[in-house]
């Protein structure tokens, strides 16, 4: 018998359409690595409300988002894919986790600081974020967690999480939680948006991945350059997404200063790139009950597994009564 698979889980917000820095950072590694772990990948809706309140919103791009996965690559038939909302065990543990963790431990959270930095009013659900991220990742006893440099520390955290309840509710023999260890490939830790920070919905300075051609050539050619005259840093690191560095080396040293149609050849590899992606994407779009099915089969899958995990929670920290 073949040893079984560690677990793999990872989510992804609905708060729009995912850019190319979800993707290259995070979305695609789930389909690189579908076949060697048994992987849980989720819409996590809930995690979207802590900004987005619109119900007709929420509703359609967390559709859109599963389409995304669709289209990418992620295969259902071994992959479960569900929305966070399908698992209520999820909040329900997030909840127990709240009653564990201290204000100043999630006060050290790089998201609400910034928040806070910002001088924004930050709102109970947005505190409280990393908890129920780590309830996402604890109720599946996942074992590796794909994700891009910023989720980082909501990693750590997880673990920290994981650590606090087994030693403050079980016993060390048998731990109810394991700890989970972040995967961030290097190469796309943090890809850059068109003005050369990281790119982020929030900043408004990504590339969507599903974007149209008319879009994709509009914002390649914003992609904020130095006046002077030489390689265009933002130009290349983006192109090296979509071409070996070797070949853009060459590339580039016989372009210097030639920003104008440097910019027109990454919008091109862009648009090659997504091409055949958004061939499957509008090939699936025009079944919205065969995904939809898809996402409940994977809801369901993901839910009896968590309630399986709760039976235990619920025992060790005494709400079950006999
Ligand atoms: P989210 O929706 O902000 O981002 C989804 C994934 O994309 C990665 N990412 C990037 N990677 C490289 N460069 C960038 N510019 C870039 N921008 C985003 C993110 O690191 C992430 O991996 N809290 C999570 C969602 C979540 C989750 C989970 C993740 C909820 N529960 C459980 C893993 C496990 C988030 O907001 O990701």
């Amino acid at each position: 018998m073949s040893p079984a698979k560690k677990i793999l889980l990872s989510g992804v917000k609905p708060t729009g359409r995912p850019h190319i820095g979800n993707y290259f950072g995070a979305m695609r590694q789930f389909v690189e690595l579908q076949d060697k772990y048994e992987a849980y990948v989720c819409v996590v809706d809930y995690h979207a409300l802590t900004t987005l309140q619109d119900a007709k919103e929420l509703a359609n791009f967390t559709y859109e988002m599963v389409l995304d996965f669709l289209a990418i690559g992620l295969d259902p038939a071994k992959v479960t894919l569900f929305k966070q909302s399908d698992v209520p065990e999820v909040t329900e543990l997030a909840w127990i986790f709240n009653c564990i963790t201290t204000v100043p431990y999630l006060e050290r959270a790089h998201a609400y600081k910034d928040a806070v930095a910002k001088g924004r009013e930050v709102n109970v659900g947005t505190f409280d974020y990393p908890l129920l991220m780590a309830a996402d990742i604890l109720i599946q006893d996942a074992d590796v967690v794909p994700v891009g440099q910023d989720q980082k520390q909501h990693v750590e955290f997880a673990r920290d999480t994981a650590e606090k309840f087994n030693r403050v509710f079980a016993s060390v023999p048998s731990p109810v939680f394991k700890l989970p260890e972040p995967i961030i490939l290097d190469a796309v830790k943090t890809i850059p948006g068109i003005d050369g920070e990281k790119m982020s919905k929030s900043y408004g300075n990504v590339i969507p991945l599903f974007a149209t051609d008319a879009e994709i050539r509009r914002l390649t050619m914003g992609i904020v350059t130095d006046s002077g005259v030489g390689i265009p840093k933002n130009v290349f690191e983006l192109h090296k997404l979509f071409k070996p560095e070797e070949e853009l080396n060459k590339l580039y040293q016989s372009k210097v200063g030639k920003y104008q149609e440097l910019k027109e050849m990454l919008a091109k590899d862009i648009t090659e790139f997504i091409a055949p992606l958004r061939v499957r994407r509008e090939a699936l779009s025009k079944d919205r009950a065969a995904v939809l099915e898809i996402l409940k089969t994977g809801g369901e899958r993901a839910r009896a597994r968590a309630a399986e995990k709760m039976k235990i929670v619920r025992e060790k920290i005494g709400v079950s009564i006999n």
